[in-house]
């Protein structure tokens, strides 16, 4: 077995990967909330990915990748026994799990898979998890089956209302504390930043429930060197990489997050993309038209 060797690929929903790699250094050390910085081949740029799993005796780790861009559709053509140029981890501070009562830990996009170790570490240490799961429609739902064993409420939300509720994760939550049915004491969420930002925006209103957001900021060196996933949290500078990616949402400035800082390489994203052409249809041909480039 090679090293970053793919052993198990699955497309479970569209555009949605499980991927099971061999990399016992991290297996070992892997806690919930942690991260990978993942390049494809030595022409890629160094991506975040959320640990979803890790198996200390096999070292393996396990992640989810969402199809959006230039190196999530060159993982998107990987296929089993392919090898990544590079895996580096665990990277960030473990999510802040104790036993806090009742939690709700939310998700959207890639954000659901990414929420799954941190309600299976929630319940072991003896919360009350309820999981919300979102998605646009049901055929992009996914994990329903895997959250039932590790929460004792699943809530399944749709945007155009094909199953479960209708709306969003913040509509849901609204309904929840409004309804005063349980008293709820901690909320995680992880997906994108303008989801996450409502949920802070609602839960601060609403009698300041403590949550925690996992932000989605631009990383490139992941060692808190090169600034680019730099945030305002609480008036003050903090590096996502190095003391995140969890933070007190609150706390966070998501304007600057949302307006500024994500939207600094939306040409250089869209140019890459539009540049990797659809007849590439396997990883190979791509290095084999990139190394040709080179000397051309
Ligand atoms: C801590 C953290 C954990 C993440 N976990 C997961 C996960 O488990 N699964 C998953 O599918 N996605 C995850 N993401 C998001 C993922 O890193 C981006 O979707 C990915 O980098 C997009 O790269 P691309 O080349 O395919 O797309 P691009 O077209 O390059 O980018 C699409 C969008 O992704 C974001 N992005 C681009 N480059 C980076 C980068 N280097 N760092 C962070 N965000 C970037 C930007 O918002 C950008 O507009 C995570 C992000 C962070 C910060
Ligand atoms: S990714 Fe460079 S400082 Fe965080």
């Amino acid at each position: 077995m090679s090293k970053f060797e793919i052993l198990k690929k699955e497309e479970f929903v569209p555009n949605f990967y499980k991927l099971d790699i061999s990399v016992p250094t991290i297996a070992r050390k892997a806690k919930a909330g942690q991260f990978i910085l993942v390049m494809v081949d030595e022409r890629s740029e160094k991506i975040p990915l959320t640990l979803i799993d890790w198996d200390k005796e096999k070292g393996t780790i396990s992640f989810i990748v969402q199809e959006l861009g230039l190196s999530t559709s060159k993982m998107a053509f990987m296929e089993e026994g392919d090898s990544f140029y590079s895996i580096v981890g665990p990277l960030g501070e473990p999510a802040y799990l104790e036993n806090f009562g009742t939690v709700v830990v939310s998700g959207g996009c890639y954000g659901v898979g990414a929420t799954y170790p941190i309600a299976k570490r929630l319940k072991e240490l003896g919360n009350h998890v309820i999981t919300i799961i979102e998605a646009k429609n049901e055929n992009l739902l996914y994990y329903e089956e895997e959250f039932k064993t590790v929460s004792d409420e699943v809530i399944l939300v749709t945007t155009d209302g094909s199953k479960g509720e209708r709306g969003h994760i913040y509509d849901v939550l609204e309904h929840m504390i409004e309804s005063q049915q349980r008293k709820i004491d901690h909320i995680k969420v992880i997906g994108c930043n303008v989801m996450m930002s409502k949920v802070s925006k609602l839960t601060k209103e609403k009698g300041a429930i403590p949550t925690y957001a996992t932000v989605t900021t631009i990383m490139v060196d992941g060692t808190g060197m090169c600034g680019s996933c730099r945030l305002s949290y609480d008036g003050k500078t903090k590096f996502a990489c190095v003391d995140g990616p969890e933070f007190n949402a609150h706390k966070i400035d998501w304007e600057e997050i949302i307006h500024v800082r994500n939207t600094l390489y939306i040409s250089e994203e869209t140019l890459s993309l539009q540049n990797f052409s659809p007849e590439c249809r396997s990883l190979a041909k791509y290095q084999e038209k990139s190394r040709e480039e080179e000397t051309s």
